[in-house]
């Protein structure tokens, strides 16, 4: 392999997902594998097949229907967790095994065990699943909190062992350029046999540093970032991908190293993980976020009129934005809606497009200029037809003199039902409504209204994430009505948490395993 070239590992599915709130359906997980297969990200990491039988499911069959990326499970370092993993992974053409222990003194401490009996853990675990595929990945976990003394030794004895790829992950978000660099140049340069495997740099953001720490630890040596689609990942997140990719392809020139990810591919897997997370990504995020590529002042304006060089390091066609945003009207016909929602990085079946071709129609009857976020939006709507709950007719009551009210009309599993609810404020009362409608104990835990574009015609995109026994649902919809889309997203989460209950036992899915336990 080239010295320069960089693996991109893409761990959007499993650090990303395991990030509270951010679950993913079976087939959001599929959808999202294969767009990062297809834009050419080298690993995926696609679960941790011990902690659910959703991702024991999920991670055997993106192992199935990967067509170019290797494809890695999580395994915490014991053998139960490893053959686990490998039972999900060893249907992919290129599979992985991705086993790791905290070794630093808290987790030491937490797991009660001394460095000579970790020591032999990591021996034992790397021989186990060495036994089962040449491929395997070793991480040190809270490896820039570990001693240096024991980390280099966890690090040689996985190598001993046979590990190919050696993670030092910056669990905390607690490492600085430099000494992220550093780490990895010192344990190539003084562990036995490290020049022979890959050395990976996984980064949290928590001040901030993921990337520019991943983008020093390839200068020190690594070669493989893990990353996710967006940054998503648990507290503030992982090193995101696109940040490392375009500033590896925009610094070629300081930073000599290549990946071979489709960067025109990025705004639309951006969107989509937004979409299927629910985790909208922040106006002013670099690359993907809304503002990225947006030039408001005067200077500005003028400044790129006359050379987009002045104020732009990379071109929006780059990432994948397209430069045209004013798309359909009401006389758009199907196949042109067919056509720029593939734009977009919608691939649809002749059904579905039936029904996104209604929804669109009754969107470009109420809104003037349908642009690309507002299809994208539409897309986000999720109801499904297996539905539980179906919303068939809400009207609100407002004024300055509360309580306002919500008259609703929901079909629960084949019957109508209609009640009257109050509460504080529109959405207040609406939520009572469906919780009159359908009795549960499910928590809020987010409600989130954005619009979509300008204009007092505007959809509003609404996300709701609720909780129940430790099971996370998010619901969203968008609409120029913002309680109809309130409702709607509401429904949808509960919908969604419902099936929840019924696919498993409280507990049961990835938040129920501590991947700090080593088991
Ligand atoms: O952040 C971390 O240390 C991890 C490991 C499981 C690699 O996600
Ligand atoms: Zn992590």
């Amino acid at each position: 392999m080239d010295k320069n070239r960089v693996l991109i590992f893409d761990t959007t599915l499993r650090d990303g997902e395991q990030s509270p709130g951010a679950t993913m359906t079976h087939e959001e997980k599929l959808e999202i594998a294969e767009m990062l297969d297809e834009m050419g990200v080298d690993i995926i990491e696609a679960g941790f097949p011990i902690a659910s039988e959703g991702d024991f499911r999920a991670v055997t069959e993106i192992s199935k229907r990967a067509k170019n990326a290797v494809i890695c499970g999580l395994s915490r370092a014991n053998f139960k967790d490893i053959d686990r993993c490998w039972e999900a992974v060893k249907h992919s053409r290129q599979p992985r095994i991705h086993t790791f222990i905290g070794t630093s003194p808290l987790h030491r401490d937490m797991h009660d065990l001394t460095q000579d009996q970790m020591a032999t853990r990591v021996h034992d675990c790397v021989t186990h699943a060495r036994n089962l595929t040449d491929n395997v990945q070793w991480s040190s976990m809270d490896a820039t909190r570990t001693e240096w003394e024991f980390l280099k030794r966890t690090v040689d004895i996985a190598i001993k062992a046979g590990a190919t790829t050696i993670n030092i992950p910056d669990t905390v978000g607690y490492t600085a350029p430099a000494e992220s660099a550093d780490l990895i140049r010192r344990l190539i340069a003084e562990v036995d046999g490290a020049q022979d495997v890959i050395f990976a740099t996984h980064c949290h953001n928590d001040l901030g540093l993921a990337t520019a720490n991943s983008l020093a630890a390839v200068d020190g040596g690594a070669r493989q970032i893990e990353c996710t689609i967006n940054g998503l990942g648990e507290r503030a997140g992982n090193t995101a991908l696109e940040e490392v990719v375009m500033a590896m392809k925009v610094r070629h020139d300081i930073m000599p190293y290549s990946t071979v990810v489709d960067s025109t591919k990025i705004m639309n897997i951006s969107r989509r993980v937004a979409a299927v997370s629910g985790f909208n990504v922040q106006f002013n995020k670099a690359i993907v976020g809304k503002n990225a590529f947006a030039h408001e002042s005067g200077i500005h304006q003028d400044g790129m009129l006359k050379n987009r060089e002045t104020f732009e390091v990379m071109r929006p066609e780059d990432v994948g934005l397209s430069e045209t945003n004013l798309v359909m009207g009401k006389h758009s016909g199907r196949a042109a809606l067919r056509s720029k929602l593939e734009d977009l990085g919608f691939e649809l079946g002749d059904n579905e497009l039936m029904d996104v071709f209604v929804r669109f129609k009754e969107l470009a009857d109420r809104k003037k200029e349908v642009y690309d976020d507002d299809l994208i939006a539409l897309m986000r709507t999720n109801d499904g037809d297996e539905d539980h709950l179906k919303l068939t007719a809400l009207k609100v009551v407002c004024g300055t003199d509360g309580p306002q009210s919500a008259e609703m009309t929901v079909v629960v599993d084949g019957a109508e039902k209609s009640v009257t609810a109050t509460g504080d404020g529109p959405v207040d009362a609406t939520f009572n409504a469906v919780k009159q409608l359908y009795s549960h104990d499910a928590r809020l835990q987010l409600y989130q209204v954005s619009a979509v574009t300008e204009g007092t015609d505007a959809q509003a995109t609404v996300s709701v994430r609720l909780e129940e026994e430790g099971r996370i649902a998010t619901g969203q919809s968008a609409d120029t009505d913002t309680v109809v889309a309130s409702a709607r997203a509401y429904i949808n989460a509960l919908n969604r948490l419902i099936v929840r209950r019924t696919k498993s036992a409280p507990g049961a899915d990835v938040k129920g395993v501590d991947y700090k336990d080593a088991g």
